[in-house]
């Protein structure tokens, strides 16, 4: 079953050509064998980081959209805001099983605010914005995409 995803990093340093994390998101959605259906890098501003949402799941019909970085507790952080701007509805289990995978990594995974939210028929996930940390946020959780992408869409059990 294809997966269209898209990739939002959220960072006020970082670009495309410096966006680490995000390569090895598209990485993992090509090994994956799913869709990438968007990448881009938008600053820790919330109306960049929720019109890049809108855009991802309106414009690119994307089945989920990984935001990447801004979930930590500096005042910049601004990710976990800008989804619950644009989301109508939590999808706790997500964000709460991406911590408790990531607390068996590193006790620092406490400090992430991350949500997994919907927006229609989007579901959007937020990603630390670290390789290490989001490689690891995608092993906790990605092998739950496909089920979540079909209830979704209406599909049973
Ligand atoms: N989750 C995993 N799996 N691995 C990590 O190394 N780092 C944590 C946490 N989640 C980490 C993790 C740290 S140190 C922070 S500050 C938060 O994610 C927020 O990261 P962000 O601000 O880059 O989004």
């Amino acid at each position: 079953m294809d997966i269209r995803i898209a990739i939002v990093t959220c960072s006020d340093t970082r670009d495309m050509t410096a966006d680490e994390a995000g390569a090895a998101l598209e990485e993992l959605i090509a090994q994956a064998g799913w869709t990438r259906a968007g990448r881009v890098v938008v600053h820790d501003d919330v109306d960049e980081i929720a019109a890049a949402i809108v855009d991802a799941a309106e414009g690119a019909r994307a089945d989920i959209v990984i935001t990447c970085g801004g979930t930590g507790l500096s005042l910049r952080d601004v990710t976990p805001e800008a989804t619950r701007a644009v989301c109508d509805r939590d999808v706790p289990g997500i964000a709460e099983a991406m911590r408790a995978y990531s607390m068996t990594k590193t006790r620092r995974a406490m400090l992430s605010r991350a949500v997994c939210m919907q927006r229609g028929g989007t579901l959007v996930v937020n990603f630390p914005g670290s390789t290490k940390a989001a490689r690891e946020c995608w092993e906790g959780i990605a092998d739950q995409f496909e089920h979540a992408v079909k209830m979704t869409a209406g599909g049973g059990h």
